[in-house]
C-alpha cells in the first residue's frame, strides 16, 4: 500500500536528496525516521510490520529488547530481496524474508543476553528489495513499570532513557502506540512524546487493538478520536493488526490488511471513521507519506542556501587555479614556452635556496 503512494509522491524527492548527497551536500538532509513508542505489548512491532511488510518478532511480554533500526531501501524490479543485519562486530547477510525474526532474536540474545534484559545497543537491519519503500523505521522496547523476574530494579528508567534518546531527535516522527483497551490519559508514552514535542508537530497517536474494545466502551474511543480526552495536533488513527490467533493461523500481512478494512467497514461505531480516513494501516501510510513530503519541502530553502554556499566556495577555488591552456592552436606554443620558463625559474630558485617560490 505504502509503496504505491511512495513511488508516485515521495520517490522524486528522495531521488533528488540522494543525488544531492552524492555530490556532497549532507547537512540537514537526513530524512526523518519513524519511531514507535508505547507500553510493552501495545502493538508497536505489529504497526511497524504492517507499515513495512517485514515480519518482525512480536508477541506477549518483552519481545523487542534492543532498538531495531529497519532501513528499507528500494531496488529496481527483479532485484532479489536481501537483508544485512549489523550489530556490534557482527554483520550477516541473508536472502530469506522468513529468517528476519530468527536473526533479530539471535542479535538480541547477543546484545542483551538471553532472557528478559534490555540493551541500548542498536541492531540495524537493512533490507533491499523491489517491494519496499525508502524509509527508516525504529522499533523500540516497550515501557514497563514493574520488573519481571530476572530484570534489574531500574528497568523502567533504563527503558525510558533509551526511548528518549530516539524520540528527542528533531528529525524523528514519533508514533505513540496505545491499545484501545487501556486508559489513554495515563499513558506514559504519550506524556514522553509530548515532553519532547510540546507543539505536537511530530507526534502521531495510533490506537491499536480496536477488536478488543469492551462492549459499551466504543463511545470512549470516539471521545478520544474527537480530541476530547488528550487533544493532539496531529490527532489519532486507529489500526487493527494481526492478533496472536491470526499469527498462529499464519494469516498473511496482505490478507490482514484486507480484513482490517472489512473490520472497520462492518463496525457499528467505527465505520464512519473509514470515510473520514482516520482508521486503517493504509490511512496511516497516507499520513506518513504526506508528513515526509512536507518535511522534505520544508527543507528545500535551506538546501538551496547550502548549494549557493558551496557554489561560491568552488568559484573561489577555481579562481585560485588561474587560467588553463588556451583553446586556440596558435596561442598554445607561446603558452607552453611561458610555462616552461616559469618552471625552469622555479627549478633554479630551488637549486639556489633549497625552497621553491610559489608557483602560479
Ligand atoms: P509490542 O510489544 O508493542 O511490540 O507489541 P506487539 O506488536 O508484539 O503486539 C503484542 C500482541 O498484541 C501480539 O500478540 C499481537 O499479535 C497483538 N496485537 C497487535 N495488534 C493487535 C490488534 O489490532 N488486535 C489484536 N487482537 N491483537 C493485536
Ligand atoms: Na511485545
Ligand atoms: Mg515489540
Amino acid at each position: 500500500i505504502f509503496l504505491q503512494q511512495w513511488q508516485s509522491k515521495v520517490r522524486p524527492y528522495i531521488e533528488m536528496i540522494d543525488y544531492l548527497r552524492r555530490i556532497g551536500i549532507e547537512k540537514d538532509l537526513a530524512l526523518p525516521s519513524i519511531a514507535v513508542v508505547g507500553d510493552q505489548s501495545s502493538g508497536k512491532s505489529s504497526v511497524l510490520e504492517a507499515l513495512s511488510g517485514v515480519a518482525l518478532p512480536r508477541g506477549s511480554g518483552i519481545v523487542t529488547r534492543c532498538p531495531l533500526e529497519l532501513k528499507l531501501r528500494k531496488m529496481q524490479a527483479g532485484a532479489t530481496w536481501t537483508a544485512v543485519i549489523s550489530y556490534r562486530d557482527t554483520q550477516e547477510t541473508f536472502t530469506n524474508p522468513a529468517q528476519v525474526e530468527s536473526f533479530v532474536r539471535k542479535a538480541q540474545n547477543v546484545l542483551a543476553g538471553e532472557g528478559v534484559g534490555i540493551c541500548d545497543e542498536l541492531i540495524s537491519l537493512e533490507i533491499t528489495s523491489p517491494d519496499v519503500c525508502d524509509l527508516t523505521l525504529i522499533d523500540l522496547p516497550g515501557i514497563t513499570r514493574v520488573p519481571v523476574k530476572g530484570q534489574p530494579e531500574d528497568i523502567g528508567d533504563q527503558i525510558r532513557r533509551l526511548i528518549l534518546k530516539f524520540i528527542e531527535k528533531k528529525e524523528t516522527i514519533n508514533l505513540v502506540v496505545v491499545p484501545c483497551n487501556v486508559d489513554i490519559a495515563t499513558t506514559e508514552a504519550l506524556r514522553m512524546a509530548q515532553g519532547v514535542d510540546p507543539h505536537g508537530t511530530r507526534t502521531l497517536a495510533i490506537l491499536t487493538k480496536p477488536d478488543l474494545v469492551d462492549k459499551g466502551a466504543e463511545a470512549d474511543i470516539l471521545q478520544i478520536m474527537q480530541g476530547k480526552v488528550v487533544p493532539l495536533k496531529k490527532g489519532y488513527i486507529i489500526v487493527r493488526c494481526r492478533g496472536q490467533s491470526d499469527i498462529n493461523e499464519n494469516l498473511s500481512l496482505a490478507e490482514a490488511t484486507r480484513l482490517e478494512t472489512e473490520f472497520f467497514r462492518n463496525h457499528s461505531h467505527f465505520s464512519y471513521l473509514l470515510e473520514e480516513q482516520r482508521v486503517t494501516t493504509r490511512c496511516l501510510s497516507n499520513r506518513l507519506t504526506k508528513d515526509l513530503v512536507e518535511h522534505i519541502r520544508a527543507s528545500l530553502p535551506s538546501l538551496t542556501e547550502q548549494i549557493q554556499i558551496r557554489l561560491s566556495a568552488v568559484r573561489v577555488e577555481l579562481r585560485n587555479y588561474g587560467h588553463g591552456p588556451p583553446l586556440e592552436q596558435e596561442k598554445l606554443g607561446p603558452y607552453l614556452s611561458k610555462k616552461i620558463l616559469e618552471f625552469s625559474d622555479q627549478i633554479s630558485e630551488l637549486c639556489r635556496t633549497g625552497a621553491s617560490g610559489q608557483a602560479n
